[in-house]
């Protein structure tokens, strides 16, 4: 099995660049099925991400055409006429729920079984349906799966809480539907500014993406473009982290600042030096002063995304941390795994009590989602010996290269390839 080998105890430094957000670039894969006349859309410097590439073997599975040209992906989707996910991709990732929107607006119809995803506890996709439904779509769910079917119109939808996914999904749907959608306590997340901007780009009317009412006046169809989605905030924040842990000095560049306020602010809390400079941030680290209270919340508050790499950071720091996930409930999968490691954490439902230590120790670990897997690999950094991280596939899925990418900060962190490689590749 493939796994991550990691020799820590060195400060990182140096100046890296960020790759494209995954959160931005999935849903934007999704509406190219909006695209039926024979143009092209040309997506530039797409990372190579398993999840990625998940989506785009269920869009060829669909019927498109997706061609790699250097680091750009190239997608003709004029023939897609397959409305049935298949089963095995549509369980891959979750995000493969945002297919519903654009297949019902393309084709009328759609069949999903339940998605997949991240083991960060129950994923429930009421606000999907309810606001699908809102929009004219017939939706039954029987023997695991979603049957979706009807010519969609415009409506009102009030989402009972902004989730981001389920936005994405009504901002597909009611793009190409006839007449005016409004969506009210909308997520305000700025992958969903990148969502309006494409699908603008390819000839959509939408307004408002960033606010709680988004306003989409809906076209018969939309055509080709190019697009390139923003750099990650997550995979920034995670390097930021990493220097932080390792205090170390470290310059993430080309990204947007404005998209990291919530992480700087409990960096500075933290007692680690921030400074900001056009599109770039520096972190320099130091000894971590604990934060009395942190709480993940929607956009502008501090991500959940991030959680699990900022506990990694408070298990350093001088003093008791409380993190409170508001999220995803189900969230502290890498307490146990940081705690294998040295770490003093104890879970209170969605709670987390972290009582700095004064260092931690490698150990074999494993990732058991995304974050979590990020959370591990920072830990490792700072710890005294070896660590060996597994279950890499899951960093994988939004990393692109990531133990090149903090060799390049001076990092000792291996790929030890195994099955799992030939798997993603
Ligand atoms: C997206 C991101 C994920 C991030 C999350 C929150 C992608 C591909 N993933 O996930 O990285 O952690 O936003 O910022 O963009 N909920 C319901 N019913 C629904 C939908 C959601 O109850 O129909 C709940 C969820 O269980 C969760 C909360 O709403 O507790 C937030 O979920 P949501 O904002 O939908 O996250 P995702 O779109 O899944």
């Amino acid at each position: 099995m493939s796994k991550y080998i990691v020799r820590g105890g060195l400060p990182l430094a140096g100046k890296i660049k960020v790759h494209g957000a995954k959160n931005s670039i999935l849903p934007v894969l999704a509406a190219s099925l909006l695209n039926k006349t024979g143009e092209q859309i040309r997506l530039e410097k797409v990372p190579a991400l398993y999840d990625v590439r998940a989506m785009i073997s269920i869009l060829s599975g669909l019927g498109a055409q997706v061609d790699r040209d250097g680091e750009d992906l190239l997608l003709r989707t004029a023939n897609v006429d397959c409305y049935h996910v298949p089963d095995a991709l549509m369980r891959e990732m979750r995000s493969s729920i945002f297919l519903m929107g654009p297949l019902l607006g393309r084709l009328g119809r759609a069949r999903l079984c339940y998605p997949g995803g991240c083991a960060i506890g129950i994923r429930p996709i009421n606000l999907h349906i309810e606001g699908l439904r809102a929009l004219g779509a017939v939706i039954e769910e029987k023997d695991g799966y979603i049957e979706a079917r009807g010519q969609l119109r415009g409506g009102e939808v009030d989402l009972a809480y902004p989730s981001v996914g389920a936005t994405e999904n009504l901002i597909l749907a009611a793009a190409t539907a006839q007449g005016e959608t409004i969506i009210r306590n909308a997520a305000c997340e700025p992958e969903i500014v990148d969502l309006q901007k494409f699908l603008n780009i390819l000839g959509a009317n939408i307004k408002g993406a960033g606010s709680p009412v988004i306003k989409i006046k809906g076209v018969p169809g939309l055509h080709g473009g190019s697009f390139r989605v923003f750099p990650d905030r997550i995979v920034a924040g995670t390097y930021l982290l990493a220097a932080a842990i390792t205090g170390g000095s470290v310059t993430v560049e080309e990204v947007i600042p404005e998209h990291l306020q919530a992480l700087l602010r409990l960096l500075r809390q933290a007692g680690v030096s921030v400074m900001v400079a056009g599109s770039s941030v520096t972190v320099s680290g130091g000894r971590l002063k604990a934060i009395s209270r942190v709480e993940t919340k929607p956009y502008p508050g501090f991500p959940t995304d991030l959680q699990p790499p900022l506990v990694a950071c408070l298990t350093l720091a001088s003093g008791s941390s409380t993190m409170i996930e508001h999220v995803f409930k189900g969230r502290f999968h890498h307490v146990a795994e940081l705690r294998k490691m040295g770490a003093r954490i104890s879970v209170h439902g969605h709670r987390a009590v972290i009582s700095g230590v004064p260092l931690l120790k490698g150990a074999v670990v494993r990732a058991t989602d995304l974050r979590a897997g990020a959370a591990l690999v920072l830990a490792a950094l700072a710890a005294r010996g070896e660590s060996q991280i597994l279950g890499i596939k899951h960093i994988e899925r939004g990393y692109d290269r990531l133990p090149e990418a903090l060799r390049s900060l001076g990092a000792r962190i291996f790929r030890v390839d195994g099955v799992e490689k030939e798997a993603i590749s």
